[in-house]
């Protein structure tokens, strides 16, 4: 076999994301785009600000000789600085241009963690419902995913995450705003999880690090608070994107940012300096680190806001679709940002229930992909048109299901 068994398992069992992206590809060949209700794919539909493509523009007239060269592993120190001043005045941290990694995106400073900290068999504990790619990015490093569910509202289950910190623990991950189900975690509870990775460490000799994966950061909505990890942990790193809140996910620039106070601080950074280089990806792109240094020096001249998509955007999306599938009878949790609703699929035969949406032309994704069978993901960064043209096929959906889970 010319493939290793362990990428063919992967294979077969690969994103669920990704194959319903497909077959939305294949139906809307055979139906038309507009009669295809393509939920599956976290790509964002609202254009970058303007003030990022002003800026792109500005970058590639100024020609500046390295702008298209290899550069520091870390990134240019321009980009760093930009980053480290706006993670200052924004969470109130004292994170320094030295604390910051620039990556490809947040996969990409996934997989420079993990692969700096990471002994073969160390254990990444997350919460379910976590996002698709974290098993497979543990694995690319060694480590093994440890799973633990949240609690019904999808808060963190605190309790349940402190028992399930082992001897092998080396990362507790988390994502907020979070995907799947657009769950915010609030302050208090980072502060506890910091105190329960603290009595834990102490009792195995070891430093347990809170990697907070958080490119939704900027897209939360009815004016809700992201709490800070770095300012409640102090082993704690930041892995970010400008994938969400620039809409620039095919322009692969992002960062890591580790806690100055976090043990080892200086060694873990020289790791992932090390791990950009070596990964494959050789740095992030400099052409998109000049424009996110020039970017967030403009910070506050459009809107006295920093740049960023027009969130309301995404709100309004949020609130015609919550609107719509309460209506029809669906049962979830509203979402506080991000750009997904989890509802719970009201019928015990999740399977019957997702063909009878694809009978419809509506794709989405099984929550088991997730981590959380019985639940299924609606990305609704798509056109309202899309939104509003799928809810009379969800609600005709739940009545037929309803009906055939008692037949
Ligand atoms: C929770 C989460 N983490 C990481 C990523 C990867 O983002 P990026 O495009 O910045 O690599 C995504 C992308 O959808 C995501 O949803």
């Amino acid at each position: 076999m010319a493939i290793s068994a362990k990428m063919k398992n992967f294979v077969a069992n690969g994103s669920m994301i990704r194959k319903m992206f497909e077959e939305g590809a294949r139906l809307k060949a055979l139906y038309g785009a507009e009669k295809v209700f393509d939920f599956s794919l976290g790509n964002p539909n609202v254009p970058p600000p303007d003030v990022f493509k002003t800026t792109l523009k500005a970058v590639v007239e100024a020609d500046e000789p390295d702008l298209h060269s290899y550069m520091p592993n870390a990134g240019l120190p321009a980009a760093r600085a930009a980053i480290a001043a706006r993670l200052r005045a924004e969470q109130n941290v004292d994170v320094q241009a030295e604390n910051v990694v620039v990556s490809c995106g947040a996969a990409g400073a996934l997989n420079i963690v993990f692969k700096a900290l990471l002994e073969p068999g160390d254990e990444v504990l997350v919460s379910a419902p976590y996002f698709v790619e974290y098993r497979f990015i543990a694995d690319n490093h060694g480590g093994v995913l440890k799973v633990v569910p949240t609690k019904a509202d999808f808060s963190l289950d605190l309790l349940a995450l402190e028992a399930a910190m082992g001897p092998k623990t080396k990362i507790v991950l988390i994502n907020t705003p979070n995907n799947p189900t657009g769950k915010i975690y609030s302050a208090e509870s980072l502060k506890a999880l910091a105190a329960a990775m603290k009595r834990r460490g102490r009792e195995y000799d070891r430093s347990i690090y809170l990697v907070s994966d958080e490119p939704y950061r900027k897209l939360a909505y009815d004016g809700a608070e992201v709490a800070s990890p770095l300012a409640n942990c102090d082993d704690s790193i930041v892995v970010t994107s400008y994938s969400k809140e620039l809409s620039l996910p095919g322009e692969r620039i992002g960062f890591a940012a580790v806690n100055p106070a976090a043990e080892d601080a200086k060694d873990i950074v020289a790791a992932l300096s090390l791990a950009n280089r070596i990964l494959g990806f050789v740095n992030a792109p400099s052409l998109m680190q000049k424009v996110i240094a020039r970017l967030i020096d403009q910070e506050g001249q459009d809107r006295g806001l920093p740049a960023c998509v027009d969130v309301s955007i995404y709100q309004r999306k949020r609130d015609i679709l919550a609107h719509g599938l309460r209506a029809a009878g669906y049962e979830f949790f509203m979402p506080e940002g991000a750009f997904y609703l989890f509802p719970k699929i009201p019928v015990p035969e999740d399977e019957k229930f997702l063909d009878l949406l694809k009978e419809e032309n509506i794709l989405v994704v099984p929550g088991s992909g997730f981590g959380a069978p019985g639940y299924f993901r609606i990305a609704y960064c798509v056109d309202d048109a899309t939104i509003l043209g799928a809810l009379p096929g969800f609600t005709r959906v739940i009545e037929k299901a309803k009906t055939l889970s008692k037949a």
